[in-house]
């Protein structure tokens, strides 16, 4: 783990991070920095990833880095040690890695099951295995799961998507019962479409700026357009902190009202 800052004192919270290196996992870095936490970012991408962690550590942030894919379940290990070891403590996990596969359960094949839901479901679990003895420690702590607005209503060919970002939800309510007790809460948001560097990188390889995606999306969910990745982080750091104090096992939808447009709005 990379630490440009020395052995802090500092009794600030710690909230690790994964797939911090762009979209909204690189916007809540932002937005919990803005709050007062340290971050721990990792990401499987190891150059985007120190250019995220650059430009928050110039905008004033505490930050510690490491390169994890989070299918590698001892390294997820590994890097809640070098948390602690270099601060001491871990507050909140906000498990945000993910990635899209599309397609029907017809036309892909078992190798596309397996890949998505081992960094979706399998990967998104073995971070919170890994966070939960540092949270239990303390006696409290928060884990906020993205899962995705897919998760919640039908789609056509996304099944693999759909079905790993539902299973997400499961994860959600038997972790919230399982540590509710021991003051663990665990929430989840499900994001609709939201402009992150996932729709970016993909468009401009066919020539589409930011503007036009967004010219593109109007009319989406009831208000009319796609989020902007800070508007994810807000709900997500609602979760993680203190002013959620009594919410946990619960589901946030944070779509622009997707999950809920009837035929005919
Ligand atoms: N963008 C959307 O419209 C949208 C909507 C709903 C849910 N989501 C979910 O939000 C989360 C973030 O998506 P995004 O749009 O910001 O994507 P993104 O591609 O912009 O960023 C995702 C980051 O996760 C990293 N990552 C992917 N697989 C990883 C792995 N196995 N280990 C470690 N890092 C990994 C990538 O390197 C990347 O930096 C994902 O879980 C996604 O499913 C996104």
């Amino acid at each position: 783990m990379t630490d440009s800052t020395t052995k802090s004192q500092s009794t600030a919270p710690v909230a690790w991070i994964t797939g911090a290196a762009a979209g909204i996992g690189r916007a809540c870095a932002y937005r919990l920095v803005g709050e007062g936490y340290r971050v721990a970012l990792t990401d499987r991408d190891p150059d985007r990833l120190a250019e995220t962690a650059r430009e928050i550590r110039e905008a004033g942030g505490e930050v510690l880095t490491t390169t994890l894919d989070i299918t590698d379940a001892p390294a997820c290990d590994d890097t809640v040690r070098q948390i602690r070891s270099a601060w001491g403590r871990l507050d909140t996990l906000v498990a945000n890695a993910g990635v899209q596969i599309g397609g029907t359960l017809t036309d892909t094949a078992p190798e596309d099951w397996q890949r998505i839901l081992e960094v979706n479901l399998n990967g998104t679990a073995y971070c919170a295995r890994s966070a939960l003895p540092a949270l239990l420690d303390q006696d409290r702590g928060s884990i906020v799961f993205v899962s995705s607005v897919n998760a919640l209503v039908g789609t056509t060919g996304m099944t693999l998507y759909d079905m790993s970002k539902a299973a997400v939800l499961g994860l959600t309510r038997s972790l919230a019962a399982e540590y509710g007790e021991s003051g663990i809460r665990v929430n989840a948001v499900c994001p609709g479409n939201t402009l992150t560097d996932f729709h970016l990188d993909a468009m401009a390889a066919k020539g589409v700026t930011a503007g036009e995606i967004r010219d593109m999306t109007r009319g989406y969910g009831l208000l009319g357009r796609i989020a902007e990745p800070p508007e994810i982080a807000a709900a997500i750091a609602f979760l993680a902190g203190p002013d959620a104090s009594f919410v946990t096992g619960q589901v946030l939808a944070v779509d622009g009202g997707y999950s809920v447009k009837g035929a005919d709005a």
